[in-house]
């Protein structure tokens, strides 16, 4: 049974009840509300808990009136006197404590309040991001921002009960460690104690969860505070939460199997008005992604799925014969011409259309092919050059119906993808085609080992550095030239898939994990393909490497955002709404004002100068 009362109160504001009238009660809080009309004062107090209406009468309690007098919105107060049924017709049906109202004896300023720069009882009122940033402690009062981290902590309260429930133990792994490449720059410290050397922040405990399972842990977990030094967006914070965890002795159809079950069990509990669009969650190969919705981070909410046109634009022999140069063009020198339809855009304006191609174009596309499918046929430039039956083909394979429009890009195959994988996603919003109540849960795995990085001339993980490879593709990897000197762009390894899985929700990446490498020799085979002289392994991944000598399990995990979840929960389009404290998009806490010019006594302490920006240095 939680008890809340302290020597401030007896009950929280939101607490009473019917059932309380007839007792006495003591309440602490905020001014929510005051209205004044004369001898009676009547004051919404307010905690998180809730609201309880308080009303001060003269006549009955002359000195606690004289203090309500003097009581502003957002004063801290002390209210002590007798609980009482409001009359009939009185009562709100809005409030859990609507049936009664307390009578108050004493009232007692605790703690006077300035006037708040936005109103904190009218929680729908717009107020600019950087002023409830700079005033957090103030907007977190308001419902909204309240409800979310109630959420947020309520789903981590399951997080955690889901995985005691299954062996798992949680440990903390420090944040002062060394670089854990995960893709974006360290945040580092210099160390006072080792003049000239620097920790990094953990952009996420891999290795050291990695190097649990060699402890023989055997199930670990951690709610892990992460850095990461990359461009801020909305699903993106300098500083932000996962739900890490690693698993020994394990395929991926066991995490992934244990994640499923717990992200069900989770989101039933935390958000149980919201339906799950399909369990088991549909899985996805990153092929098959890409083929269909030209992403590995489908929203599964809505349809337009990505159409192959080519066999609308080649003829019996398979050659393109469309009559539309730039399609059979494209075809021939081995690109591809893929549509979508997008319901009810069929009539749309020119200026609309205008607007789609611009919007393909900053995606990269060299242009946009469009057909409107109305009662009267199918109409847009290129049908003079199609043919009606030819477009009307098209528009068919599409699955376009009446009022709709067919939107057709055509490029190298990357291209097309990515092009209309952006404009379905965009337009999937814009047109308010996901059901925002519904969680629309996917798995994407089967993901390419390596990517080539045409700046650098070489391979580099596409997730993540210690993921293991599909046992039918090892060879690959084995057979290669692994010669970081000499990187090649056709070596094997480059048609080698991981054993990588990323879980997405409506259209965000969720999470991401894989099974490890934990052999020693295929492990440094794998650095190497990606780079790494036998020297920069040493230096980077020497403890883990020496770890792996000394017996390491088969092994492993995954980790979730858990401000992404949340957010995804409360329907929020950016994480900084259900952080308590985050950064501007440009790294600035407004709040704390941070960061800041450090001490020049810090700076002298460390060995320190500071040389101006980057490039002067
Ligand atoms: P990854 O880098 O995919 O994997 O991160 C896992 C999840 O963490 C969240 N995330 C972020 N959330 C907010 N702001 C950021 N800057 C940010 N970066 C990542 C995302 C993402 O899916 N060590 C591996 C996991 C593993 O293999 O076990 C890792 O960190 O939701």
């Amino acid at each position: 049974m939680t008890n809340l009362a302290t020597p401030y109160r007896t009950h929280t504001c939101g607490a009473l009840r019917g059932d309380d009238a007839g007792g006495d009660a003591r309440l602490a809080g905020w001014v929510h509300r005051r209205r004044d009309h004369g001898q009676l004062i009547f004051l919404d107090l307010r905690d998180r808990h809730g609201i309880t209406q308080v009303v001060i009468d003269a006549t009955e309690a002359p000195d606690a009136h004289a203090a309500a007098m003097r009581c502003r919105s957002e004063f801290v107060v002390m209210v002590a006197g007798s609980v009482v049924r409001r009359l009939p017709g009185m009562e709100n049906a809005k409030l859990p404590t609507g049936e009664i109202e307390l009578r108050a004896r004493e009232l007692t300023v605790l703690s006077e309040a300035k006037t708040p720069p936005f109103y904190i009882n009218e929680p729908d009122a717009p107020v600019d991001e950087s002023v409830r940033l700079q005033y957090r402690y103030l907007d977190i009062r308001r419902e909204p921002m309240l409800r979310r981290l109630l959420l947020r902590s309520r789903l981590v309260e399951e997080i955690r009960l889901a995985h005691h429930a299954n062996g798992f133990v949680e440990v903390e792994t420090p944040i002062l460690i060394k670089s854990t490449p995960e893709g974006a720059r360290d945040f580092i410290v210099p160390s006072r104690l080792q003049p000239g050397s620097v920790y990094a922040l953990p952009q996420s405990p891999q290795q050291l969860k990695q190097l649990l399972m060699v402890a023989g842990m055997d199930r670990y977990f951690q709610i892990a505070r992460c850095f990461r030094d990359e461009d801020l967006r909305g699903d993106r914070q300098p500083e932000f939460t996962q739900l890490d965890l690693e698993m020994s002795f394990v395929t991926e159809e066991t995490v992934m199997g244990f994640v499923e079950e717990m992200a069900i069990e989770v989101s039933l509990a935390v958000t149980p008005e919201r339906p799950l669009l399909q369990v088991p969650f549909p899985r996805f190969t990153y092929a098959e992604a890409q083929e269909r919705f030209g992403s590995d981070k489908p929203d599964l909410r809505f349809g337009m799925e990505l159409v192959d046109l080519a066999p609308a634009l080649v003829d019996a022999a398979g050659t393109p014969a469309s009559g539309f140069r730039v399609f059979d063009e494209t075809l021939a020198g081995g690109g591809r011409v893929k549509g979508i339809a997008v319901p009810g855009m069929g009539d749309a304006s020119r200026a609309r259309i205008d607007e789609l191609t611009e919007a393909a174009k900053r995606f990269g596309a060299r242009g946009l092919v469009t057909l409107g499918v109305t009662g009267h046929g199918i109409h847009g430039p290129a049908v003079k050059f199609l043919g009606d039956e030819r477009a009307a083909d098209v528009a068919a394979r599409c699955g376009a119906v009446e009022g709709d429009l067919v939107a057709i890009v055509a490029d190298r195959p990357g291209v097309v993808a990515d092009v209309l994988g952006r404009l379905r996603a965009e337009l999937g919003t814009r047109l308010g085609l996901a059901d925002p109540t519904v969680l629309a849960y996917c798995w994407v795995n089967r993901f390419p080992m390596y990517e080539w990085d045409s700046e650098r001339n070489g391979w580099h993980a596409t997730h993540n550095p210690f993921s293991g490879v599909v046992p039918e593709d090892e060879p690959l990897l084995v057979t290669a030239s692994g010669d970081p000197e000499r990187p090649s762009q056709d070596d094997p390894a480059g048609r080698a898939r991981a054993m990588q899985y990323d879980l997405v929700l409506n259209g965000w990446e969720l999470g991401g994990g894989s099974v490890r490498i934990h052999r020693r020799a295929l492990l440094e085979r794998s650095f190497a393909l990606q780079g790494h002289t036998f020297a920069s392994m040493q230096e980077k991944f020497g403890g883990m490497l020496e770890a792996f000598e000394y017996g390491a399990p088969p092994h492993g995990g995954i980790a979730i955002g858990i401000d992404r979840w949340a957010a995804l929960m409360a329907d929020q389009a950016t994480i900084r709404e259900v952080m308590a404290f985050p950064k501007t998009s440009s790294g600035m806490d407004l709040m704390l004002d941070a960061p800041s010019a450090p001490d020049p006594g810090q700076y002298a302490e460390l060995g320190l100068r500071y040389v101006g920006p980057a490039d002067r240095a």
